[in-house]
Parts: C-alpha cells; structure tokens; sequence
C-alpha cells in the first residue's frame, strides 16, 4: 500500500516502513540491554524525579541517525530535543520517546519501553510499544489491525466499572492544584483495584490488551502516548484529554486511555479539573 501525504509526495510502502521501524526499535533494544553492563550517565531535568541518561540520548540519536538514511525527508519529535524544532505535523513525523520510564531503567532494569508513533499528515499510521527486557512488541497499522508479538489484538470488551483495573499514579489522588484528588478516591474505592507501573506507554500497553481497563494522567506530553493511541484506536479504546478531546500532540495535556465503557463513566462522573 503506498501512502500520499498532502502535498502529494509519494512517501512509501506502509509495510515496508513498518518492517523498517520494527527493525531499528529491536536492534536499539539489544543495544539497550547491552548497556547494562557499562555506566550509566544518569541527569536530572525539569525535577528531580525527572531522569535522564546518556542512553536516553544515545537511543534518540540512533534512531535519528536510522530514519534520516531511510528518508531525509522524515522528521522526528523525540524527547530528548535531538531532532528538529516540530511545530506541525505535515509529512511524515516520527513520534519517539526512547525510553519511557526511565526511572524504572536506572533503578529496576525492567518495565522501560520503546515507543514510537509514525504521522502522516497528523494522521497517526503506525504504532509501537517496546518493551525491551521482555523482549515484547505491541504495535498497530492503521486500519488493519494491532499485535501483541505474532498475536492479533482482540477488540477491547465492555468492562464494569467495579470490576475495572485502572492504571493511575499515587501523586494525583493526594492533594494537588490539577484534579480533585477527593473524586479519585471515590473512584478507586469503586473499582475492583489499581496499578501504577512508572511507564505511560507500559499502562497504554496493558489497556490495548486488556491488563488494564483504564489508565490516566494529569500530565503527559506527545512521546508518551503518540504510538500507544494508535495502537488503541485498532482495539477500540478510547484515548482523549481529560476534557473529552484530543490530545494536543504539540504539546503537553491530561490523558485518558480506557475500555469505551470505563473511559465514559470515569470521564462523565470522577473527573473535575481544578
Ligand atoms: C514518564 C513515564 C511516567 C509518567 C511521566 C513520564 P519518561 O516518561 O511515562 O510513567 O508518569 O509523566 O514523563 O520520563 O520516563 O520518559
Ligand atoms: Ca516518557
Ligand atoms: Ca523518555
């Protein structure tokens, strides 16, 4: 199948970039794993729960280094800034967080992803989530289908909120200027029980293949979520911001990936921004 974008630029053979990305985020995986056995470089950024490492940027860089001999014309929007400046979404962007959950990469050695999202015309096409000491593949083409490693996704099936698990982080169900902490207790005292695993695209995982029925965040920016939504639109979950709309993938914004049944009744009766 060949893709256009706008301007009319014959782009590519859809397959043939998916077997491309799949390649690259294995072998920028097996480098990962390898890296455990030298030094880590790890930084702080914004805070100083917020890390990062040498291999963070290593990462980015190996795979802008792979898509730019693959085609010039592709840019990249990773977290590391290693990229162009992206301030839209025309032609083919890659949406790429390295590492996600890089903290559970200096600190466990394990539950840390790859993720990336392939956008044509801001139209998200191919997703992945990698996670790379299980060695694990959930991915997605648009409008054919998403995988877990070899096995097909099933369509998402309706959920009762009691019997939900949802994925949400301690920090928004204590006091905090963002959210109404005290509407989240009553949602987690209403659902069968909650996980929290340090890794937005690892929670995304666990929702596209029912681990999770939900999982939310007041706080994630593009790389997080970019290749975990269209995963989750071949699944038939629903991902919005916590106002009901899209993400802004420009930018930073609240989050909200569920089960459809689980995401309305969350998003109708817990929620209240502050
Ligand atoms: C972080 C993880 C974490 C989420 C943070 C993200 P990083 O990504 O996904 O679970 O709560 O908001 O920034 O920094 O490890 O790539
Ligand atoms: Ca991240
Ligand atoms: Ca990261």
């Amino acid at each position: 199948m060949l893709l256009l974008t706008k301007k009319g630029v014959k782009c590519m053979d859809i397959k043939q970039l998916d077997n491309f990305a799949k390649e690259i985020i294995k072998e920028a995986g097996e480098r990962i794993r390898k890296s455990f056995s030298y030094d880590l470089i790890v930084e702080t950024k914004s805070s100083a729960n917020d890390l990062v490492t040498n291999i963070d940027r290593e990462t980015e860089l190996f795979f802008i280094k792979k898509i730019k001999t693959y085609n010039a014309t592709h840019r990249i929007l990773g977290e590391e800034g290693m990229g162009e400046a992206v301030q839209s979404l025309e032609g083919v962007v890659w949406i790429i967080d390295p590492i996600d959950g890089t903290m559970n990469f200096v600190k466990q050695h394990r539950h840390f992803m790859i993720t990336i999202g392939i956008f044509i015309d801001g139209v998200g096409k191919l997703g992945y989530i990698y996670d790379v000491m299980r060695g694990d593949l959930f991915c997605a083409i648009e409008g054919e289908g998403a995988w877990y490693n070899d096995s097909p996704l099933r369509k998402l099936q309706p959920v009762k909120l009691e019997e939900a698990v949802i994925g949400i982080n301690a920090n928004w169900v204590t006091p905090n200027g963002k959210i109404n902490h005290e509407k989240l207790i009553s949602l987690i005292r209403k659902v069968r029980g909650t996980r929290s695993y340090g890794s937005a695209a690892m929670e995304i995982a666990f929702v596209v293949s029912g681990k999770l029925d939900a999982y939310l965040s007041m706080r994630l920016a593009p790389w997080d979520i970019g290749g975990g939504t269209i995963i989750a639109k071949e699944v038939g979950a629903v991902a919005t911001n916590l106002n009901g709309e899209y993400f802004d993938f420009l930018g930073q914004d609240t989050f909200l990936i569920g089960n459809p049944t689980v995401h309305k009744e969350i998003l109708t009766n817990y929620i209240e921004q502050l």
